[in-house]
C-alpha cells in the first residue's frame, strides 16, 4: 500500500508533465490499481480550449489505453496549486462515475500537501450511469 508521502510525490511527478500553456494551471493525477501499479495523468490543453483534457481523465484514459482493467482502480489521486486540495470538475466526475466504483477512494492534494479524501459517490451522488439507459 502506498503511503500518503508516496502518493503526494508521484502525483507531483505526474503534474510535471502538464501541458497547460493557456491556463498555466498544472494538474497531476494518478490511478492506483489493486496491486499498487500507478498510472499517471496530467492536464493537456489545446489552442481550441474546449478540447482540453483534465488530469483525472488523462489518468483514467491512460489506464485503459495501456491495457489495464479499469475495474482494478482502487484510488485516484489529484494535485494542483490550489488553496484547498483540488476538487475535480464536473466532466471528470461523470467519467469517474463511468469507470470507477462508487466506493473508489479519491485523494486530493494541494502543493502544501493538504489532503482531502472522499469516495467517488461523495463527489457525484445520484450519478447518471449506464444502468439508467433503456435498451
Ligand atoms: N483541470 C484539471 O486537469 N483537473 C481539474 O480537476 C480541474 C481543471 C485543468 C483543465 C485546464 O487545463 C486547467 O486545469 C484549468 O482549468
Amino acid at each position: 500500500m502506498l503511503s500518503i508521502d508516496e502518493k503526494y510525490s508521484l502525483a507531483l511527478d505526474a503534474r510535471l508533465n502538464s501541458y497547460s500553456p493557456y491556463s498555466n494551471f498544472k494538474v497531476g493525477a494518478l490511478c492506483i490499481l489493486e496491486n499498487d501499479t500507478v498510472i499517471k495523468g496530467c492536464n493537456i490543453e489545446n489552442m481550441s480550449y474546449g478540447l482540453t483534457n483534465c488530469a483525472e481523465r488523462s489518468a483514467i484514459f491512460n489506464t485503459i489505453s495501456q491495457g489495464f482493467n479499469y475495474k482494478d482502480i482502487k484510488e485516484i489521486v489529484i494535485i494542483a496549486d490550489t488553496e484547498k486540495p483540488v476538487s475535480p470538475c464536473g466532466a471528470c466526475r461523470q467519467v469517474m462515475a463511468e469507470f470507477l466504483k462508487p466506493s473508489t477512494i479519491v485523494t486530493m492534494f494541494n502543493l502544501n500537501k493538504e489532503t482531502r479524501v472522499c469516495s467517488v459517490k461523495d463527489l457525484i451522488p445520484f450519478a447518471f450511469t449506464s444502468g439508467d439507459l433503456h435498451e
